[in-house]
C-alpha cells in the first residue's frame, strides 16, 4: 500500500477508532471547541493583503520597563487561489510581522515576502509553483530552488537585515524598517541557490553554522555576523533523512538523521521520502575545525522538526533535547489537511533529552511533556543549560494552547494554558537588559484569540510561566499563525 494512502487511512479510520485515553480527551476537547463557537480554522486561514502598522491595544497588565524592541516572526500566510491552492501548510506564502514594543505601547504590521513564487503564483490565479507538498501546475517556471522559495519558515537578523529562511534554496534578505524583500542573498556566485535550512545555530563568538541538505549530502556554512560567508564544505550524511533543524555545541555540529528517507525523484519533496522505522535514527557528529572527523551514533526511530541547543559535559557526553514523536503523518498528512479545515488528534510530540556518551552509547529519556517549538536563553548558546521554553496543551485543535518552561535539574514543568480559546505560537526569550542569569527576563508569545477573533502579543516573566502573562496587548484582526521568529532589542 502506498504510503501516504496508508497514513490518510491511520488519520481518518484507524487514529480515530483507537481508544487511547489521549485521544479520547483530544475528541472530546475538539467537540467542546466546537460547541462553544471556537473555530480553530481562523488561525491557519489566509491573509489577502499586507498590513499596515497599526497600534494595539494593552488589555491587561502593563509592560515592563526595559522590554523594548521587534519581535519579527515569519511563516505561511495565503494557501488558496482560484486557480488551484497549496497542498500543504509549508508551502504557503512567506508573510513577515512585526510586533513593536515601545514605552508601554505595541504595534503590529504584516508584509508578504516578494518572492519569485509568490509573483508567478499571482500572476498564475493559482499556486503553479511546487513546494513541500505542493505539484506543479501547467506554467510553472522554476529554473532554480529560488524559483520555488517560499520564504516562509524563519527569520534571523544578520548585519542590520533580516534574512528570511526557507529551507531548500537561499536566504531572502528583507528591510527590518518597513520589511520589504531587497532580494536573494548569494553567499557566494558559485554556491547559489544552494539549500540553507531555517534554523542556523550562532556559535558564541557570533558565527552562524548552518546546513543545506539534498538527499544524502549536506552543505556546511560557515556565516560571519555581518553575513559574509566564512566557508562552505560539502559532507556525506548517513542517509538521505528530512533535516529540518540540527543542534550544535561549541565544538561540534550535532546532525540528527531520522527514518523518512528520500528513496525517489518524486514530486513532491513530501511524496519523494517513505517512513522506514525499521532504519532506526542516527546522530552524525562532525568536529567544526574538521569536518572530516566524524561520529555516529544509533538510535531508536523516531520524528522531529526541532532540537534544543546542545552542550558538552567534562567527560565528552555530548546533551540536547528535542520534540520527538513515533509518528510522521504531522508532515505527511496533517500539515496538507489542516489548511483545508480538516485535522483528527495526532500522537503526541514529547520533549526528549539526548545523551552522546563518549563512548559511543547514545541514549534518550523521554520527559513524557508535550511540547513543540523549544527555544532555549540565546546567551547560553554552546553552553551547559537548565532550561528549554517550549508550546504545550494539546487538545482540540491542531497546534498548542499553552507555554511552559522546563527545568531539566527538577524535571518541574513551569506551565500555562491559555485554554481552548487560544492557538499560541512559538514563544521567544528576551534578556532583561542587565540581567545575565539564565531565563532573567521574559518570554514574549503571539496567540490567536478564537473567542475575540484577534491576534495577541503576551508578556511572561520567564521564571513564572504559571502565574500568567503580565501584560497582552491585542490587534484588530487575527493573522495566520507563525512558525518561527527572533526577536531585536531597541
Ligand atoms: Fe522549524
Amino acid at each position: 500500500m502506498h504510503r501516504r494512502r496508508l497514513l490518510q487511512g491511520l488519520s481518518a479510520g484507524v487514529m480515530a477508532s483507537v481508544a487511547t485515553p489521549e485521544l479520547a480527551r483530544a475528541r472530546a476537547q475538539l467537540e467542546q471547541a466546537a460547541a462553544a463557537g471556537l473555530d480553530w480554522r481562523l488561525a491557519l486561514a489566509d491573509l489577502d493583503a499586507d498590513v499596515p502598522r497599526t497600534p494595539m491595544r494593552r488589555i491587561s497588565g502593563h509592560a515592563p520597563s526595559g522590554l523594548a524592541g521587534s519581535l519579527y516572526r515569519n511563516g505561511p500566510g495565503k494557501f488558496h487561489r482560484p486557480g488551484g491552492s497549496a497542498g500543504h501548510w509549508f508551502d504557503g506564502d512567506g508573510l513577515m510581522r512585526a510586533f513593536r514594543i515601545e514605552d508601554g505601547q505595541a504595534t503590529l504590521e504584516a508584509r508578504f515576502i516578494d518572492t519569485p513564487k509568490r509573483r508567478a503564483d499571482t500572476a498564475a490565479g493559482a499556486v503553479v509553483t511546487v513546494g513541500f507538498g505542493t505539484p506543479a501546475r501547467p506554467g510553472a517556471i522554476v529554473r532554480s530552488a529560488d524559483d520555488a522559495n517560499a520564504a516562509n519558515i524563519s527569520v534571523i537578523p544578520v548585519g542590520g537585515e533580516l534574512w528570511a529562511l526557507w529551507e531548500a534554496g537561499s536566504p531572502t534578505v528583507v528591510n527590518a524598517g518597513d520589511l520589504s524583500t531587497k532580494g536573494i542573498k548569494t553567499l557566494r556566485p558559485d554556491l547559489a541557490h544552494m539549500p540553507f535550512l531555517a534554523h542556523p545555530r550562532p556559535d558564541p563568538g557570533g558565527d552562524i553554522w548552518n546546513l543545506g541538505v539534498s538527499g544524502q549530502k549536506a552543505v556546511v556554512w560557515r556565516v560571519g555576523r555581518d553575513g559574509a560567508l566564512r566557508s562552505a564544505s560539502l559532507v556525506d550524511l548517513p542517509m538521505a533523512s528530512y533535516i529540518h533543524d540540527f543542534s550544535a555545541t561549541t565544538r561540534h555540529l550535532v546532525v540528527v538523521l531520522q527514518p523518512w528517507v528520500q528513496d525517489r525523484n518524486f514530486q513532491t519533496y513530501a511524496d519523494s521520502m517513505t517512513w522506514r522505522p525499521e532504519l532506526g535514527a542516527k546522530v552524525l557528529v562532525l568536529d567544526k575545525t574538521d569536518l572530516s572527523r566524524r561520529r555516529v551514533y544509533d538510535l531508536p526511530a523516531f520524528f522531529a522538526f526541532h532540537y534544543g541547543a546542545a552542550w558538552e559535559e567534562a567527560d565528552g557526553t555530548i546533551r540536547f533535547d528535542g520534540c520527538l514523536t513515533t509518528d510522521p503523518s504531522f508532515a505527511i498528512e496533517t500539515g496538507r489537511t489542516i489548511i483545508n479545515g480538516i485535522w483528527s488528534p495526532e500522537a503526541a510530540v514529547t520533549l526528549t533529552m539526548f545523551a552522546l556518551h563518549p563512548d559511543g552509547r547514545a541514549v534518550i529519556e523521554p520527559t513524557g511533556v508535550a511540547a513543540e517549538f523549544p527555544r532555549t536563553d540565546g546567551r547560553m548558546s554552546g553552553a551547559p543549560r537548565r532550561y528549554t521554553i517550549h508550546a504545550t496543551a494539546v487538545g482540540g485543535s491542531p497546534l498548542f494552547h499553552g507555554l511552559a518552561v522546563h527545568d531539566w535539574k527538577t524535571g518541574r514543568s513551569d506551565r500555562y494554558d491559555f485554554g481552548p480559546a487560544h492557538l499560541v505560537e512559538e514563544a521567544v526569550f528576551v534578556p532583561r537588559p542587565g540581567g545575565a542569569a539564565e531565563l532573567d527576563g521574559w518570554l514574549i508569545q503571539p496567540s490567536v484569540n478564537l473567542r475575540a477573533k484577534a491576534t495577541e502579543l503576551h508578556v511572561f516573566k520567564a521564571l513564572h510561566v504559571a502565574e500568567g502573562p503580565i501584560c497582552t496587548w491585542r490587534a484588530d484582526r487575527a493573522l495566520p499563525v507563525s512558525l518561527h521568529g527572533a526577536f531585536v532589542p531597541a
